[in-house]
Parts: C-alpha cells; sequence; structure tokens
C-alpha cells in the first residue's frame, strides 16, 4: 500500500505545524519563566505585564485599525505581548529576548501600515507595547513637552488644550496614532506647511539600547539622535520618551472642507491646486481628498476633490489670499468656520463636536483591512493623468479607494535634506497617500485590492519623483522591498536594503546605515525594513 504525494504533503505539513506549536509554546513557557524571574530579581510584581493567546485580553491587545497585516499570510502574530510600566522593566525584556534569541518588536500606537510592531514574518516574537508608558509633562514656560512613546497623538493635542489655548504641536491628524512609531518616523500634519513636520521639533529623547542602557541625547551622541528623528526608532532602540518643542496658534484658527465632483470641474481645480498648493502663504494648508462616490443626484459613480484646509488665523485674512491664489475654487466665507486649534483637530479627525475627551480614546470602531503607498510630485501631473487617476478610483467599490494629495513647501523646505533622516524638502509640490480599504478577510480577497494597488502605482510611475522614487517612510510599503533573513542570515543586505532604503531616506541611507552598524551591530532590533549593519569585516591575521 502506497501514500499519495498529496497524503506526503498532507503528513509533511501536519508535522511541521506540530513541531511549530511545540517550538511555539516552549518558547513562550520559556520566555515568561525568563521574564519573570528578571522583573522579579529587579523587584518588580508581574501582574498585568505579560499576556499569552490564552489570555483574555490578547486579542484586543493586539486589535489594530488595519487588519490585513495579521490575518493574511505570511505574518505570525506574536507568542506573548509584554506591556510594561517603567522603563527598566524592558530591560528584562531585551535580556530574555537575546538569551533565548526570540526578536523583539516595539509596538507605541500600532498604526504601522503594514503592521510590523505587533506581526513578523520570522516565527517566535514578542511584542514590547509601550501603551502603559504615556505620561506628558508639559513646562509651558518654556513651551517644551516630554511625552512618553505610549501616549497617542490625541492624548498629546487633550493634554495641551488643558494647558492652554495657544499651544500646540506639529503633527498628524489621526489622533489615535501613536507617538513612538510617529515621531521617529517623520510626522506630516495639517499645520506642516508652517511647522513642518513632528521630527524636527524634537530637542532630546530617551532611548534603550541593545546593552539595555538608557541614553539621553548627550550619552546616545549626534549621530544617533539623527537617525531617531524620521530613520524610525525600531532598527536603533527601544524609544521611551521624546522632547519636543511646542508651537504657538492663534486663539481661533479658520478651516473648510468645499467638495466639487467631476461635473462641478473637479479635474481642472485639482490641476490648478498644483500650482499653489506648496506656494501660498505657510499658514494655509490646503489638502485635496479624492474618491469615487455615487452621486445624489445622477445615482451614477464620480469623482469627488474634497478640499480639507487649515488656515492660521482669521476669515477676514483668509478671503484675500483665496481670492488672488485660487479663485477658481469660488471660496465665500459661509464655506469657512472659525474655531479654536483643539477643535481643528477634531474636524480633521472627522469627529466634530464631540466632547474633547475623545481624543484620549486609543483605538477607533472602524478597523479594516487596509493597504497604503507614497509617492512625491515635483512636477504639476497632467490634466488627462489625472483623467486617469479617476478611472483607477473607479474600479474599486465606492468610497474605499482614497488618494490623498498633501502640499509641502513652506517650513518643511527650511531644513536641508540631510538635517534629519526625512529628505522630502525642497523640490516637492506635494505628497501622494494611495489608501484602499476593504472589508472582507482573507488572502485571495487581498490580492484582488492589492494588485489595483500595484496597478495605480505603476500607472503613476511616469508623473511622480523618479532616481530615486520618493516614499515616506511612515506610509510604510513592504512591496518596496523586504530584508531577507533567510537561511539563518540575520544581518539582511545592504544592497536589498538600499533599494526601498534610497525611496525613503535618499542619500541619508548611508548615514542611516553608518549610525545602525555602530549602535547595533548584531542587528538586534531589526524588522522586514529596518536599516541593515554594514557586515562584520573578517579579521584575517599576518
Ligand atoms: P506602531 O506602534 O505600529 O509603530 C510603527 C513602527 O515604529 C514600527 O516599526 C514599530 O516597531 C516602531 N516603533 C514604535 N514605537 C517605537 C519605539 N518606542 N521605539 C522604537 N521603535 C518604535 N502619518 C502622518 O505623518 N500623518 C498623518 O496624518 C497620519 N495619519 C495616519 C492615520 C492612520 C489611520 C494610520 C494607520 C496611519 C497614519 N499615519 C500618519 C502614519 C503613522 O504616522 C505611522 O504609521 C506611524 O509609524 C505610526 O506610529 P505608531 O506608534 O502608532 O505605530
Amino acid at each position: 500500500m502506497g501514500y499519495s504525494n498529496n497524503n506526503i504533503i498532507l503528513i509533511f505539513l501536519c508535522i511541521t505545524n506540530l513541531l511549530r506549536f511545540i517550538i511555539g509554546s516552549s518558547s513562550s513557557g520559556d520566555f515568561i519563566e525568563c521574564l519573570t524571574v528578571q522583573l522579579e530579581s529587579s523587584n518588580s510584581a508581574t501582574d498585568d505585564l505579560i499576556y499569552t493567546p490564552s489570555n483574555n485580553s490578547y486579542a484586543s491587545l493586539l486589535i489594530a485599525q488595519n487588519l490585513r497585516p495579521g490575518s493574511t499570510s505570511p505574518y505570525n502574530k506574536p507568542l506573548i505581548i509584554f506591556t510594561p510600566f517603567y522603563d527598566y522593566q524592558i530591560q528584562s525584556a531585551i535580556y530574555c529576548s537575546k538569551k533565548l534569541r526570540i526578536q523583539i518588536r516595539v509596538r507605541s500606537g500600532g498604526h504601522d501600515y503594514e503592521g510590523l510592531s505587533h506581526t513578523s514574518r520570522d516565527n517566535p516574537f514578542v511584542v514590547v507595547d509601550m501603551r502603559n508608558l504615556r505620561q506628558i509633562s508639559i513646562d509651558a514656560e518654556q513651551k517644551t513637552a516630554w511625552v512618553e512613546v505610549g501616549a497617542t497623538l490625541g492624548q498629546l493635542y487633550h493634554t495641551l488644550a488643558q494647558k492652554s489655548g495657544t499651544l500646540a504641536f506639529t503633527a498628524g491628524v489621526c489622533p489615535t496614532v501613536g507617538i513612538g512609531g510617529h515621531l521617529s518616523g517623520g510626522g506630516y500634519g495639517m499645520m506642516s506647511r508652517r511647522h513642518s513636520i513632528a521630527a524636527d521639533h524634537i530637542t532630546d529623547a530617551r532611548i534603550m539600547n541593545v546593552d539595555g542602557q538608557i541614553l539621553d541625547r548627550r550619552s546616545m551622541g549626534e549621530d544617533l539622535f539623527w537617525a531617531i528623528r524620521g530613520g524610525g526608532g525600531t532598527s536603533f532602540g527601544i524609544v521611551i520618551a521624546f522632547k519636543v518643542n511646542l508651537i504657538t496658534v492663534p486663539e481661533t484658527v479658520t478651516v473648510f472642507n468645499v467638495t466639487k465632483t467631476y461635473e462641478q470641474n473637479a479635474t481642472q481645480l485639482v490641476h490648478r491646486w498644483q500650482y499653489i498648493a506648496d506656494k501660498v502663504d505657510e499658514n494655509l494648508l490646503m489638502r485635496v481628498f479624492l474618491r469615487s462616490v455615487r452621486s445624489l443626484t445622477t445615482g451614477k459613480r464620480t469623482v469627488i476633490a474634497s478640499f480639507t484646509t487649515l488656515y492660521l488665523g482669521g476669515v477676514e485674512d483668509l478671503m484675500p489670499i483665496m481670492k488672488v491664489k485660487f479663485p477658481e475654487l469660488g471660496l465665500v466665507e459661509k464655506d469657512c468656520t472659525k474655531m479654536s486649534w483643539i477643535q481643528s483637530v477634531l474636524f480633521f479627525a472627522y469627529i466634530p463636536n464631540q466632547p474633547l475627551n475623545v481624543l484620549l480614546n486609543r483605538t477607533t470602531p472602524f478597523t479594516v483591512y487596509f493597504k497604503g503607498k507614497s509617492d512625491y510630485v515635483t512636477e504639476p501631473i497632467p490634466v488627462d493623468g489625472l483623467i486617469g487617476i479617476w478611472r483607477f478610483l473607479h474600479e474599486e467599490d465606492e468610497n474605499m479607494a482614497e488618494i490623498q494629495f498633501s502640499p509641502y513647501g513652506g517650513a518643511i523646505n527650511s531644513f536641508s535634506e540631510s538635517e534629519t533622516p526625512f529628505p522630502h524638502r525642497t523640490g516637492n509640490i506635494f505628497m501622494i497617500d494611495y489608501g484602499l480599504s476593504w472589508d472582507s478577510p482573507g488572502n485571495e480577497e487581498a490580492e484582488k485590492h492589492l494588485n489595483w494597488m500595484r496597478r495605480i502605482y505603476g500607472y503613476m510611475a511616469a508623473y511622480v519623483s523618479k532616481s530615486p522614487r520618493g516614499a515616506y517612510f511612515n506610509y510604510r510599503d513592504l512591496d518596496l522591498g523586504v530584508n531577507n533573513y533567510s537561511s539563518g542570515n540575520i544581518i539582511g543586505s545592504y544592497d536589498e536594503a538600499k533599494v526601498w532604503g534610497m525611496k525613503y531616506f535618499k542619500n541619508n541611507f548611508e548615514r542611516l546605515v553608518r549610525v545602525k552598524t555602530k549602535v547595533d551591530p548584531s542587528n538586534f532590533f531589526r524588522n522586514e525594513q529596518s536599516i541593515p549593519p554594514f557586515p562584520l569585516q573578517p579579521m584575517y591575521s599576518s
């Protein structure tokens, strides 16, 4: 009696899965044992710190706005989620991770576009979730703040609003995004034309290095301090807190959100917008959101362009600017609303008129399967190029694909390309964020939408930056390339990483590799798109 090929494959898969289960559960047990011993030796209670899949809270701790990475292969979920309350407790996780050769992932807000803070292609791994390290202390007189990485942008904005009506911080729009990933990777928001990105305002940091030491700006040195202001924290250590300079905003600001359909000349308006978006008064940031919807009047699909805008000043100053620079939009005073800066935060987060406490929520009820990508535009896209984009938008279900045009210029250009690892400065008119959501699970469904994303990205090559084609690190995209750690090689390849590294960081990639080689030559802190160290040079004896 012989076995068919199918049966042999089935038996092989069963054995592999059994081995994985045995190795996985023993690794988990070993790690918990090691962690418990370490924590107890530092007099830490271990309650509410360690979560395994058998724990009721494990799944809810792991939940992220983007369901795709955890639900499609080849990603794995963590053996353990470790949620330290004190910075010294993180040392225990680093110690055990090294001892047991189990990889660490660090998570602050969990918004990574590819889920790299809580999923991994490497098995097994543990997550150090920084959610309990979220203290914020503000020095209103000096206009500075120390912000622990587990705080969210919403918590920071809320804390500032409690302190003063005019102290603010320049960072992203989504309140549930975490400080740790956002600030270390850049941080673009509605005030970026006036005040640049979040990373440009970091003046100090506390980071735990591969030896478990806590370093500040002075002890880490300027190279490492440079690297974690746009090069991502994850390649270099575990960032515990950032010190930032705050900004002052007017007591009232002006917002508007004017939407035009294709039939109302949206194409010409978006085309015209490209000639002024990065050049107007830097207090004015007009973002364009493009979607395909069903028209309420005709019942047919149409493209809409929403000009979503913040002006750091009064409507009486805004109207003359708009009349001179963008009369085609036909903005009238009644389109505009005056409000405090903190109310504008709620407005742009699509939660207007809610109590401010809503900013303290760490999650939103809207979880979706999501894929994002980014591009930079240095020459206006011609009208027929825009019409091609509209065709792509119509291919997906209504409202599910959204393309954002986010203007650059202004204060973003007051930094040179190499001042921080974030290189997208002078010469960029706007950044594109391609976003696509769907609501059914499974690899087949995902592949259908990922294919749309790759096709539109291919189509856009003619219209965006080249050599390298730029990408925004905080809109992480594993299609650009991944580190290959196969065959026990955990160092990765400089040449492979350079492909995506140049897109995110341009020539800063080289310096990031040098910093990495200095602070973490064995590549302890790594993920699918972390900065690799240069390989160790062989030693020759003469
Ligand atoms: P998460 O915890 O997933 O971490 C992201 C990466 O940073 C991971 O690689 C992680 O390991 C690493 N990391 C996190 N904490 C660390 C730490 N303490 N030390 C070392 N490494 C650490 N961006 C933008 O510029 N403007 C915007 O308006 C928005 N809006 C937005 C909305 C939504 C819904 C999403 C999903 C994302 C955005 N973003 C954004 C992108 C966002 O800035 C980016 O995903 C950040 O990396 C998210 O940081 P989190 O800490 O939330 O993510």
